[in-house]
């Protein structure tokens, strides 16, 4: 092949990989039929009342609350599950800020434990050592649509008598060992906010297979009202996370849309993954036998730069996009090296806000090799490519692999 792009060679393609989102007339036709319903807002809303019960029922939940996204989510299912207040809360550090945030907005505190390197997804061994008297939850995250160990992190919350809140944002439909994630755990939280394989502009839901977490969720998104209240009767402390009817009407559309976008996506998926697993340098994730469905939120490697003339990642990337395939390098640092953590910048205004702890001497090796030198990450839209879209990135990384001298 020739010369590099990067090195004023021709690219390997020109082309646009596919847009997202993918809609048509059913998103219209729900929303056209929501603006003529006269009910707007979700409260005695059909729309929400049909996605909560159809999405509970894919994830093998008894409750499904939805409300405004995937953030407020984890949230309101740490506040329902009764995690309490100054406890920690063990996370992965390898993830996006909110799960994090969430556990900060709760007045508890994030401890971070460090991923595995074949799946991206939290260290259950990790986790153990990780485990204190103050521990009251872990929150493992589904990662790029691909279920942590459930088994395993199950047995130790047991163990330790630990609340378990999935933040499954990323794992639309996933199923662990036969059963669907989010309510493997305590409870569960998904988002459809735009980027999502679901998407409704913004959004969010809980699953659980607890009564009393779904009721009180109920309850603190809706301004601490009960279902056999009166309006301005308010039982607990809550506030207003509510979806609208538009946002469901439109989820009903996509979940319609899903399974098809899914088969397409997790062919691709396995096409790339066995098309790219004898390129050195180039270190594939493991999936265990207990995967019984993958999300397929993102596909991701680990890059080796011994094997490109010690060439950084982001000099693969930018690589990569010159031969016009648009990968990207995913979080640049593990959480506790974000800004707000080294500040403790938690309060108003970025006061800060002084918890026991010191972000600064967490050290997750895996996770900070991830982030810095080798995690690489494709977005669901360009798995919704044809073969020939997919054989471009095979092509375009073993270019680069037979020409890293160029790096
Ligand atoms: C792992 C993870 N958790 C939580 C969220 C937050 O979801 P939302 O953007 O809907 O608030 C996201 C969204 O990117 C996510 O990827």
């Amino acid at each position: 092949m020739s010369t590099l792009a990067i090195k004023g060679g021709n690219p390997v393609r020109t082309a646009a990989f596919p847009v997202w989102p993918v809609f048509g007339d059913k998103e219209t036709q729900a929303l056209t039929e929501v603006v003529k319903s006269g009910t707007w807002g979700s409260l005695n809303g059909k729309k929400t009342t049909e996605f909560e019960e159809k999405y509970a029922a894919l994830q093998d939940a008894r409750h499904g609350i939805l409300l405004n996204s995937g953030t407020t989510a984890l949230q309101i299912a740490l506040k329902a599950a009764d995690v309490p207040a100054g406890s920690e809360v063990i996370v992965p550090a390898y993830t996006f800020i909110a799960t994090a945030t969430a556990v900060i907005e709760m007045q508890c505190i994030p401890i971070f434990v460090d991923v595995e390197p074949d799946t991206f997804n939290i260290d259950p061994e990790k986790v153990k050592d990780a485990i204190t008297d103050k521990t009251a939850a872990i929150m493992p995250v589904h990662f790029a649509g691909r279920p942590a160990n459930m088994d395993e992190i199950m047995a130790i919350a047991g163990e330790h008598r630990l609340k378990v809140i999935e933040d499954a944002a990323q794992a639309w439909g996933a199923k662990w060992n036969g059963r669907g994630v989010g309510a493997i755990g305590d409870a569960g939280t998904f988002s459809f906010q735009s980027s999502k394989n679901i998407n409704a502009g913004e959004g969010g839901i809980i699953v659980t297979n607890d009564d009393m977490v779904a009721k009180m969720a109920r309850s603190h998104i809706n301004c601490g009202r009960s279902d056999d209240g009166m309006w301005y009767e308010h039982f607990y402390f809550g506030g207003n996370y509510r979806i609208t009817e538009f946002q469901s009407a439109v989820l009903l559309a996509q979940l319609e849309r899903y399974p098809e976008l899914h088969k397409v996506r997790l062919e691709n998926l396995q096409f790339l993954n066995s098309s790219l697993a004898s390129i050195p340098g180039i270190n594939l994730c493991k999936d265990d036998d207990r995967i019984a469905h993958h999300a397929s939120h993102l596909f991701v490697f680990r890059y080796d730069a011994k094997e490109f003339n010690d060439a950084p990642k982001t000099r693969f990337i930018e690589a990569m996009r010159e031969e016009g395939i648009p990968a990207s390098p995913g979080y640049p640092m593990p959480l506790y090296e974000q800004p707000v953590f080294r500040k403790k910048a938690f309060g108003p205004r970025g006061k800060t806000i002084d918890l026991p702890v010191d972000y600064a001497s967490f050290d997750c090796p895996v996770s900070d090799r991830l982030c810095k030198d080798e995690g690489i990450w494709f977005t669901q839209n360009t798995l919704l490519g044809s073969t020939k879209d997919m054989q471009d990135i095979v092509d375009a990384i073993t270019k680069i692999s037979e020409h890293s001298d160029e790096l």
